[in-house]
């Protein structure tokens, strides 16, 4: 796992991409059991650049997440949370007040997975075979269904996520607040876009919108979602 100096952080625009392990795009949801480990940032800190500055990645990536997976392990120590697997930690949590401090932080370290994985650096920029198909077929093609999602996205009131979903054998554009998510609700999310302010507020202030619209039409590969499909 990369490491992500303090210092390189608080340079902010200046800093140059920490050193970085380049993995292979990762699917750990199912990792093993706690202690939960955030998984590596699957690129540079600056391959996101322009429509997410190095600054916004190394701060979203290296502070926001790295701090959901330690919250996580603290809140869960102790606990029979600490035996499972983090999807099995966000299903077990779901609907209890009394433990919602780690069903948001399950779900933060989750829906970052899915978030940082999703993108690749000269990714495929259009649907194809399977996923273009169910696209067409359920929200009425690739346009209508970017309006639709950035519709969700956009609308979330304060922090929360908007998700292109498959639900059954039918897809469906959903928005969850906080740290919730489609898996919780027994849904398979695909696509996940952080509106929470520490996404885009140093690139895009408060235009939400032009931020959705970069992320989904520069940043996403559309194989990679493809791949989620059951
Ligand atoms: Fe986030």
């Amino acid at each position: 796992m990369q490491t992500i100096s303090r210092r390189s952080i608080v340079r902010g625009a200046a800093m140059t991409a920490a050193a970085v392990t380049i993995a292979k795009p990762y699917l750990a949801f199912g990792q093993a059991a706690g202690p939960f480990t955030q998984p590596p940032l699957p690129y540079k800190e600056d391959a996101l650049a322009p429509s997410i500055s190095a600054q916004t990645v190394g701060l979203h990536y290296g502070k926001h997440h790295k701090a959901y997976f330690d919250n996580l392990n603290k809140f869960t120590a102790g606990t029979p949370y600490a035996a499972m697997k983090l999807e099995e930690v966000m299903k077990a949590s779901a609907g209890k007040p009394e433990d919602a401090r780690i069903f948001n932080n399950a779900g933060q370290a989750w829906n970052h997975i899915l978030y940082w994985d999703q993108f690749k650096p000269g990714g495929a920029k259009t649907p194809s075979g399977k996923l273009a198909a169910a696209i067409d077929k359920d929200l009425g093609g690739f346009q209508a269904m970017k309006d639709k999602l950035t519709e969700a996205s956009v609308g979330v009131f304060g922090s929360g996520w908007g998700w292109l979903v498959q639900d059954g054998d039918k897809l469906t554009i959903m928005s969850t607040p906080g740290g919730d998510n489609p898996v919780a609700k027994g849904k398979r999310a695909l696509l996940g876009i952080d509106v929470w302010e520490h996404a885009y507020y140093l690139d895009y202030q408060n235009r939400r919108p032009d931020h959705v619209k970069a992320v989904l039409d520069t940043l996403v590969n559309w194989d990679y979602v493809r791949d989620r499909m059951a």
